[in-house]
């Protein structure tokens, strides 16, 4: 049996070291005792995407890329997908077991009780422009609440925290919807506290004049499927995001607008907006070769499509695949999906997506039901902040947490002497 070290020869001095081996990792400190003398600072591990580096030690999400597989603690996706509710997941995540049924009442009232937002944070997004971008809308106004509850800057207290993991899971749907109908010009529906989390958020979205708004319950189940699948997929980029911006000790409500910007991005949570986009721009099976074309040819990418982890296929496609023709049964089928069909067929039999290992994501169907459910795709991004709260809260309270300050590996100029503007040549030197 051999040992849990890694032996390491440094070939300039010819120095050895054994470093412990942890979980299948090595700390990376241990290689800044490798030096060539006593002024040297010691060797930097280089890995400017974390693309073989663990930021943390998690309980809460499993992956295998290679294998297809996604677990929130310990359960796997389909059968959460399947059996369970957002709320109930959100509540897996953030407290690491399924609640029983007393626990899960509680949540369940104590999240619907924090749906509603103060009138001053209505106010404040009435200030924005009337086609302002939802997301834009939301990293904004999601940052705001941190001024209505100063408390939340008590990091460090139980009952504060708990209580800000509520009123964020709550509110980020009553925010999104207020964005949405901002950008209508239509006016705000507050929470009705007798739906579920998904029918809410549907009545929130589209009630106009009816008393009572009923949500059709194919659409309220996809819709909460949608966001058991978005709750969490660990150390992201927006994760991360979340992480390094709470390791300065900021409130939640600031870092979960940072989490939200880094989610806007067209790589990470818009891709499902640009996949839309680039469907509605392919425009007709007859145009997939040329366009495919153009994509092995760098001119752009096909989105939704690769993934950082995932290197066989990711499990969230699979559900959201047969999910879409569930919510087409209701809404109709959306023409956009036999140009999604056929670019994915072709995509898989085409050697440069095969060699790279390029399989649909999340974002290659989510979009599509999306839009068949009335959302405009401004909107795409919108809907996956609002689960992927709970997953970012759900890291909240991490001991080995210290302030996230990566090192940086200096490529630019020795010391120099500074010339005044008369002496400098055209180069500045
Ligand atoms: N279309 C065409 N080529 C691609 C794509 C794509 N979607 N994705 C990767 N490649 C190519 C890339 O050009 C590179 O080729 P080469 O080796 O010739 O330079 C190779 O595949 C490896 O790609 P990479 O950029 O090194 O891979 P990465 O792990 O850094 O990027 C990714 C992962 C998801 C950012 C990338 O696959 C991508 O940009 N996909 C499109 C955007 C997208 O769908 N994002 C949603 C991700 S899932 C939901 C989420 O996490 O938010």
């Amino acid at each position: 049996m051999g040992k849990d070290t890694l032996s390491v020869t440094d070939n300039r001095t010819g120095q050895q070291f054994e470093i412990p081996i942890e979980d299948g990792s090595v700390r990376a400190m241990e290689f800044r005792q490798m030096k060539v003398d006593d002024d040297d600072f010691g060797l930097l591990t280089y890995d400017p995407a974390f693309t073989n580096t663990a930021s943390c030690r998690s309980a809460v999400t499993y992956l295998d890329g290679e294998k297809g597989i996604l677990r929130y603690r310990g359960y796997p996706i389909e059968q959460l997908a399947e059996k369970s509710n957002y709320l109930e997941v959100a509540y897996l995540l953030t407290h690491g077991e399924l609640p029983t049924r007393a626990e899960y009442v509680k949540w369940e009232h104590d999240i619907t009780i924090h749906t509603f937002i103060h009138e001053n944070a209505k106010k404040f997004m009435e200030g924005f422009q009337y086609d302002a971008h939802p997301m834009g809308m939301l990293v904004s106004t999601v940052g705001a609440l941190s001024t209505f509850y100063p408390e939340a800057k008590e990091i460090y207290d139980e009952e504060v925290r708990q209580l800000e993991i509520k009123r964020l899971i709550a509110k980020m749907p009553t925010l999104a919807a207020f964005a949405y109908r901002h950008s209508l010009g239509q006016p705000y529906v507050y929470p009705d506290n007798d739906l579920s989390f998904s029918g809410n958020l549907l009545n929130m979205l589209y009630k106009m004049s009816e008393a009572k708004y009923n949500p059709d319950p194919v659409l309220e189940r996809a819709l909460d499927v949608l966001f058991i699948l978005h709750a969490d997929h660990e150390q992201n980029c927006s994760a991360n995001a979340m992480r390094a911006v709470g390791s300065s000790q900021v409130d939640p409500y600031s870092a979960i607008a940072a989490a939200c910007a880094a989610l806007y991005g067209p790589l990470h949570g818009g891709a499902n907006e640009a996949v839309l986009r680039m469907l509605n721009e392919i425009g007709d099976v007859k145009e997939i070769p040329g366009f495919i074309k153009r994509v092995k040819d760098g001119e752009g990418l096909l989105f939704g499509f690769g993934h950082r982890v995932y290197k066989n296929f990711d499990p969230r496609a699979l559900i959201i695949k047969k999910l879409a023709y569930q919510v087409f049964e209701v809404t109709g089928r959306n023409p956009l999906l036999d140009i999604a069909l056929e670019l994915e067929r072709i995509a898989l039999e085409d050697e440069y997506f095969i060699e790279r290992k390029l399989y649909p994501n999340v974002d290659f169907y989510s979009g599509i039901i999306y839009q068949s459910m009335g959302f405009p795709v401004t909107m795409f991004p919108v809907l996956f902040a609002i689960p992927r709260t709970a997953g970012w809260v759900a890291m909240l309270d991490d001991a080995a947490q210290k302030i996230a300050r990566p090192r940086q590996v200096y490529i630019g100029a020795e010391q120099r002497d500074f010339l005044s503007l008369a002496k400098r040549n055209s180069t500045g030197g």
